[in-house]
């Protein structure tokens, strides 16, 4: 925190007014089915991003990263959709979003500083937006951060300044999980109707031995704008319609075999098979998370990722091997987290052996010549704040 106002002293010549964070996130289960108005629940996670601002001048937008040394100058009246792109789209695109919105926004001098690995599935972007939202709504009085119906609002503006400006057309899950996160919990959402749950996370396990939510990013590239996000998107739409119905939440699991006989191709049947059953798993795993039976919660975490890899056709050969890597060092499970297509798997590993996985992992990627994974455990943390 303390080199994002050096950062910003740098480039500004002055102390900023606040500084303010937001996490990025890991989703222990619920994937792909946020925009399907199915369930999810991410943690938050203790990488965050940090935005250290002044409220600046009126209209303009003057921006710094230090992750690539770059600032830029943005006239608020230019940002629309698609426009700016790059990583300001993420920072004028929430500035934008609010004014749509009817707040008065009037101007922001940032420097941006970020602990979440960018391109790592970690929600490096819902954390920026989530930052610099959470500053433009202090500075302007908005009193977003104040409860969660307000910090629901803000995480809608994000997810807008997402689609529209920055054109990844993503869920909600990412933007909520930073802005509606408790620290030691997992956060329950219903992406129907957005109310939401903090299942307390306790991996102590019935000995008391414990366990580690260990995160491996496999470094394998991984973007949201790229057509494949988008076409998994409108597969799922395609076959709610042919089912007649709003969306594949829709859909009783009891009945899902009925529903995917009515199916006009396979790979709707996959994609909807999916989305229908890792809904349900979500239901399962909060169940056995208040029971404490985390044995069945690794088994449950098994089958996402074998219903991602082979329904979903979302994850790739660096998560597959992350994932079988860390059961065969003694995780409880294991699976890709997040969009997929590269990015960062999640195992659940007793905490005696995440030494063990992690070397697994990292031979595993050695042995076929990749680059070096980087895994870390991590507690679930606190959502967006100001900090100073
Ligand atoms: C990305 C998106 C989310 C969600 C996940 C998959 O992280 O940003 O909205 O769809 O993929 O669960």
């Amino acid at each position: 925190m303390n080199r994002v106002v050096e950062t910003y002293r740098a480039v500004f010549g002055t102390d900023p007014e606040g500084v303010w964070s937001a996490p990025g996130r890991v989703n222990l289960i619920g994937e792909h089915t946020d925009y399907n108005d199915g369930l999810v629940l991410p943690i938050a996670l203790p990488q965050r991003t940090y935005a250290a601002c002044s409220p600046g001048v009126d209209g303009l937008l003057r921006a710094h990263s230090a992750q690539n040394g770059e600032t830029v100058e943005v006239r608020l009246d230019e940002v629309g959709p698609g426009t700016p792109a790059g990583w300001t789209a993420y920072v004028a695109g929430v500035m934008w979003a609010l004014a749509c919105d009817g707040h008065h926004v009037g101007g922001l001098d940032v420097a941006i500083d970020s602990e979440v690995p960018v391109g790592g599935g970690l929600s490096s972007s819902a954390a920026l937006e989530c930052s610099v939202g959470a500053a433009v709504s202090d500075l302007g009085g908005l009193g977003l951060l104040g409860d969660e119906a307000g910090r629901a609002r803000l995480a809608a503006a994000c997810v807008r300044a997402e689609n529209e400006v920055a054109g990844a057309p993503t869920g909600g899950m990412d933007q909520s999980a930073s802005l509606l996160c408790r620290e030691g919990h997992a956060l329950l959402l219903d992406c129907r109707n957005g109310s939401i749950e903090h299942v307390p996370l306790d991996l102590r396990g019935p000995e008391g031995d414990g366990f580690v939510v260990l995160v491996t990013d496999t470094r394998a590239e991984h973007a949201l704008n790229d057509g494949q996000y988008a076409q998994r998107r409108t597969a799922c739409e395609r076959a709610a319609t042919e089912l007649g119905l709003d969306s594949l939440r829709d859909v009783d699991p009891q009945d899902l075999d009925a529903a995917l006989d009515r199916l006009s191709d396979d790979e709707l049947r996959r994609r909807a098979r999916h989305v229908v059953t890792e809904i349900q798993r979500v239901r399962e795993v909060v169940g056995r998370l208040r029971a404490g039976d985390l044995r069945a919660v690794g088994r449950l975490l098994d089958a996402s990722h074998t219903s991602l890899r082979d329904d979903y056709e979302v994850s790739c050969a660096e998560l597959d091997v992350s994932v079988e890597a860390a059961r065969s060092a003694g995780a409880l499970g294991a699976r890709m987290t997040g969009g997929g297509f590269g990015g960062s798997s999640i195992a659940l590993v007793p905490s005696g052996a995440v030494a063990d996985a992690e070397r697994a992992v990292r031979e595993a990627f050695a042995a076929r010549g990749w680059p070096e994974p980087e895994c870390f455990a991590v507690r679930p943390d606190a959502a967006a704040r100001r900090d100073t």
